[in-house]
């Protein structure tokens, strides 16, 4: 059984990111630089923006934090967005899911400039991904194509399953291991809270993708042997011999599943950084204004 290490990988990647950005400085280049706005104290969407800010500094780009009250008014976060994409010095931006709720998530995503939005959540991104065009692949489907296409696992032919149908991570999912690309090329099952027997479909996948957000969900006796299974869960979870009071749990019951995997990654420490590094590799893409040459993965 081979654990995919996303932590390993993603200080690889972030290796790569801080050589270009060295390279790119020693040419007079334009040095990448996101912009990550946060309204509200959610504390896990907090630790997740100091988490981005730290990764720009740690591979060389400039960050710009902008906070906001909770009480903020949607249009204010429109024109605050808007200055950002206004404004030359500054590559991508990112607003910090969930919002709070007097403020429209479609409205946020369709102002940010299709150009600048290295989340990928744009309505441009995802029609150009689901076209097999360049885009910007939000962060966590792309981190977890790139753990795949390093680790060199074999997608072609395979059953595909993936639990959960979210915007940000199965939708795009399904549609990224369905192409004609490597990796991809698989068939896929997207299952979600109406699908009927779930373990019906996981007994005959070759590769579980678990991006539903309910701890221990799949469990040993949902997979067959030779499985390669991809955690997406990190909810926090009550846990009082922690200093923090919580631990990170994921999708997957690890100590029944991972006896039959081929391939598994850990929670914490697989899709989580391979997500935060996706980001900095878009913000890369991004400063070098190579939005229409890049990204997509074709045979
Ligand atoms: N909230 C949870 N995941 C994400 C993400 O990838 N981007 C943004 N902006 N918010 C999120």
């Amino acid at each position: 059984m081979t654990i995919l290490d996303g932590k390993k990988t993603s200080e690889q990647i972030k290796q790569e990111i801080a050589d270009e950005v060295t390279k790119i400085k020693s040419e007079g280049g334009k040095i990448p630089h996101l912009a990550a706005v946060l309204v509200g104290k959610d504390g896990a969407s907090q630790t997740y923006v100091n988490s981005k800010v730290k990764d720009c500094e740690q591979v060389g780009f400039g960050s710009t934090l902008v906070q906001l009250d909770e009480n903020t008014g949607e249009q204010e976060l429109l024109d605050s967005v808007q200055e950002i994409n206004d404004n030359p010095d500054i590559d991508g931006i990112i607003v910090q899911l969930p919002l709070p709720d007097q403020i429209s998530v479609q409205k946020v995503t369709e102002i940010i400039r299709p150009e600048k939005d290295v989340d990928g959540f744009h309505p441009v991104n995802v029609g150009r991904m689901v076209k097999g065009l360049p885009a910007y692949i939000a962060a966590t489907p792309f981190g977890i194509m790139q753990l795949l296409e390093r680790y060199q696992v074999e997608t072609s032919g395979k059953n595909c399953v993936i639990i959960g149908r979210s915007d940000i991570v199965g939708t795009p999912m399904s549609i990224l291991m369905a192409r004609k690309a490597n990796p991809g090329n698989c068939t896929v099952t997207l299952c979600h809270s109406r699908t009927k027997d779930i373990k019906a479909h996981t007994l005959e996948a070759d590769i579980v993708i678990a991006a539903l957000g309910r701890p221990g969900f799949l469990t040993g006796e949902m997979v067959k042997d030779g499985v390669v299974v991809i955690d997406v869960g990190i909810t926090r979870v009550p846990d009082s011999t922690r200093k923090r009071g919580y631990a990170l749990k994921g999708d997957v019951d690890f100590d029944s599943v991972s006896p039959k995997c081929s391939h598994i990654t850990p929670v914490p420490g697989g899709v989580g950084p391979m997500t935060r590094a996706a980001l900095l590799w878009n913000t890369l893409q991004a400063a070098k204004n190579s939005f229409y040459h890049s990204v997509a993965t074709t045979e």
